[in-house]
């Protein structure tokens, strides 16, 4: 008899910067209203599943151990979610390469959950329609609809609701990778406590950041990025002020906290400065590591065979 080997299908998904990130008043269900602008970055997560006698995660990466390997795991629930909706068995063996940093602010845990969504559709050959991965995604996490998407966007709502982003040209980022990670939920917690004592100023519109991308002008950019949570990340996690300013210092047009960070994002001028930028921040001792990374790039899309490592 012949014995079909099932073949793993592997899919790789973006990580995220926020270029601009105003967070709203908390809202009845424990989240913010937001309104940001993504950009999807080449930092990504490759994410396989192959048929296996029962739901397993193993991660492999820098950072593997702090990642949950239960339930717990986004992934793991997206297969469970896309399993429970089509009637399939969520027994796959799930492998995730780890490219992003975990707890970074960099929602690498969503681009898992969006790598596991099309690698399940791939899989059970389901062809899910864009709507159908998209209202899985926003319930397995606010930013896990944008991994899908990539790109620029804009995200309201949770940071659920996508519209494309018109941004020309590609943009080079170093991103400071900091020793621990930062809860999500622990960052807007901390937002809430210093606007409840204070009033620290808020992000207005992202207009000017709108037509700023169009010009694909980095210099245009870079004084309008900004992220209403980093003073809470900051505040949580103090040495972020030095490595905010110790990137400026090496050459980069401006540096902001990723999303609910820690990790420091430095927009540069050019591919060869973002390098330079990168070689100095390792050598000032005020992050765990860096990396160097380029924006808009897709969202989370199937590897094909040929092309895998
Ligand atoms: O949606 P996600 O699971 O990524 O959100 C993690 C946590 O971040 C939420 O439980 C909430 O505490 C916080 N959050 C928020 N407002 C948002 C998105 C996330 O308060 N728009």
């Amino acid at each position: 008899m012949l014995t079909v080997v099932p073949r793993p299908v592997t899919v790789r998904a973006p990580s995220k910067v926020n270029l601009h990130l105003a967070v709203g008043d908390l809202r009845e269900d424990g989240f913010h209203e937001l309104e940001t602008v993504f950009q999807a970055l080449s930092l990504g997560d490759d994410v396989s599943i192959v048929p296996a006698p029962a739901t397993s995660v193993t991660v492999r990466g820098e950072d593997a151990a702090s990642v949950p390997t239960n339930s717990d795991n986004l992934a793991w629930r997206a297969i469970e979610m896309v399993a429970a909706a089509t009637g399939h068995s969520p027994d796959v063996a799930i492998t995730i390469d780890k490219g992003i940093p975990v707890a970074g602010g960099m929602a690498g845990g969503s681009a898992d959950a969006a790598a596991a969504l099309l690698a399940a559709d791939a899989l059970w050959n389901l062809e899910l329609t864009r709507a159908e991965l998209h209202s899985f995604a926003a319930r397995l996490g606010s930013d896990v609809p944008f991994a899908l998407t990539g790109g620029t966007a804009v995200g309201t709502g949770r940071g659920e609701k996508l519209l494309p982003v018109l941004s020309r040209n590609t943009f080079h980022w170093v991103l400071a990778l900091a020793k621990g990670g930062l809860s999500t939920p622990a960052v807007y917690r901390e937002l809430d406590e210093l606007r409840s004592k204070g009033s620290p100023p808020r992000l207005g519109d992202s207009k000017e950041l709108m037509l700023a991308l169009a010009s694909g002008d980095p210099t245009r950019v870079a004084p309008l990025l900004g992220n209403d949570l980093q003073a809470a990340a900051v505040s949580l996690q103090p040495d972020l002020r030095r490595t905010l300013r110790a990137g400026v210092t090496a050459g980069a047009l401006a540096g902001i906290v990723s999303g609910s960070g820690p990790t420091c994002a430095f927009l540069c001028s050019t591919a060869d400065a973002a390098v330079e930028v990168g070689a100095e921040l390792a050598g000032a001792g005020v992050c765990r590591t860096v990396r160097v990374a380029t924006g808009p790039v897709a969202g989370a899309r199937v590897v094909p065979r040929s092309s895998r490592g």
